[in-house]
């Protein structure tokens, strides 16, 4: 088998030379955040020392400037997921995306949203705060069970959040399924894309979602930067809920009259820095051509489950099968004496590999697994397989310290 390396020039990315006590990281938390890329952090300081102006609000040449770089990234990111221009919000993250649409619809009591047990806080709370809320479980295969949605439906439904991968354990989830049984009931969809945006190409015409939402920093992007895609068909639909500068089209002293999308639902200064480093984000993305970094995804994927599905002392959460996810392992220690806090704190501390732990803001997930929470290992385009042996010895070391795997 060929060895997996990076599918970047790593030295692309400042932070891979970072050394602690004059040792290299290895960094395996890309879920959680991804290392950004030289582009990406000349985008955002080239605004601050050449083009410092608020957009949309002024006549003046840095102003122009910044407004038509602004815009042009808005159709950049459209271009990116095939969507129209004007179907594409800019937002502070996926979380916020996803509380314009739970706004936007005005959820109250009466109304209930079918979400999944494998979802992430950000795609849960939005509805339970508002409304009832359901939940998708799983297949024994570790993915969401399609198959008990049109039983969850019913005539107060008012939407169907479905997260396309589990940020816990990788799973692709089946969205394409959900739409279909979701439409057929003429229920809207909403997916929760933060995890697969920045792993799989995604063309939202082909998939059919009234809604998807995804944030710039777990794609090589900053961060407080997101994206809410509305289809529009659906534009009418989302009101506006927050209200400010830049939504009005007239102001009187008895009202006003709003603009049309994606403006009505911008309201405020944006994060203007943060916007052109996702536009940086997008174009080093699509040099490299998201069908590459799928199949650089796949191949980390099974690379990951051959060094850690099976590894004596460590329960693998979610499909056992790598071509049903994406590169994320969840590990759950099996040995009385290690907590998966403990673990990635070895880990970092000792081996300087940083990974995630803890229940990564998915407690109906533990709880419906009925575990306290676990390491979580996860890879990106700079990642290569020497990291994931990396990670590998060292788990295994620690394992089989005395009092530890037999
Ligand atoms: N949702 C992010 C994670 O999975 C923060 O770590």
């Amino acid at each position: 088998m060929p060895r997996i390396p990076a599918l970047v020039d790593r030295d692309d990315f400042p932070l891979l030379a970072r050394r602690i006590e004059d040792r290299p990281i290895v960094y395996l938390d890309s879920a959680a955040t991804t290392l950004k890329p030289r582009p990406v952090i000349d985008a955002v300081l080239a605004f601050y020392r050449e083009s410092c102006a608020n957009i949309h609000r002024g006549d003046h040449t840095l102003s122009q400037e910044a407004s038509a770089q602004f815009e042009q990234v808005r159709h950049d990111v459209a271009r990116f997921l095939n969507a129209l221009t004007s179907e594409i919000i800019f937002t502070s993250g996926t979380t916020e995306s996803l509380n314009i649409v739970a706004g936007g619809l005005r959820l109250g009591p009466g109304d209930n949203v079918v979400a999944s047990l494998a979802d992430h806080h950000s795609n849960i709370l939005p509805w339970m705060g508002r409304c009832e809320t359901r939940f998708l479980p799983e297949t024994a295969d570790g993915v969401v069970d399609v198959e008990r949605l049109a039983e969850l439906v019913d005539d107060k439904t008012r939407l169907v959040a479905i997260g396309h991968v589990s940020n816990v354990t990788g799973a692709i989830q089946p969205v394409r399924e959900a739409i279909r049984i979701a439409h057929a009931r003429g229920v809207p969809v909403v997916v929760d894309a933060a995890q697969s945006v920045p792993h799989l190409p995604i063309d939202v015409v082909e998939l059919g979602c009234d809604f998807l939402a995804f944030s710039a920093h777990k794609m090589l992007g900053p961060s407080g930067v997101g994206v809410l895609y509305v289809n529009e068909e659906r534009a009418e639909q989302i009101a506006t809920v927050k209200l400010g500068g830049g939504v009005p089209d007239h102001v009187r002293l008895d009202g006003f009259t709003l603009k049309d999308v994606p403006y009505r639902l911008e309201a405020g200064t944006p994060n203007i820095e943060g916007i052109f480093g996702l536009g940086a984000a997008v174009a080093y993305l699509r040099r490299i051509g998201m069908a590459k970094v799928a199949e650089h995804d796949a191949a980390l994927s099974a690379r990951m489950h051959a060094l850690f599905a099976d590894m004596p002392g460590l329960e693998l959460l979610g499909p056992r099968d790598p071509a049903r996810k994406l590169g994320i392992v969840s590990l759950v220690p099996t040995v009385p004496t290690l907590t998966p806090a403990t673990l990635g704190r070895i880990l970092s501390d000792s081996y300087k590999i940083m990974a995630r732990t803890g229940t990564h803001c998915a407690h109906p997930f533990y709880a419906s697994h009925g575990k306290p929470g676990a390491l979580r290992l996860s890879s990106y385009v700079y990642t290569s397989e020497d990291d994931l042996e990396l990670a590998a010895r060292a788990l295994q070391e620690i394992l089989r310290q005395p009092g530890r795997v037999p």
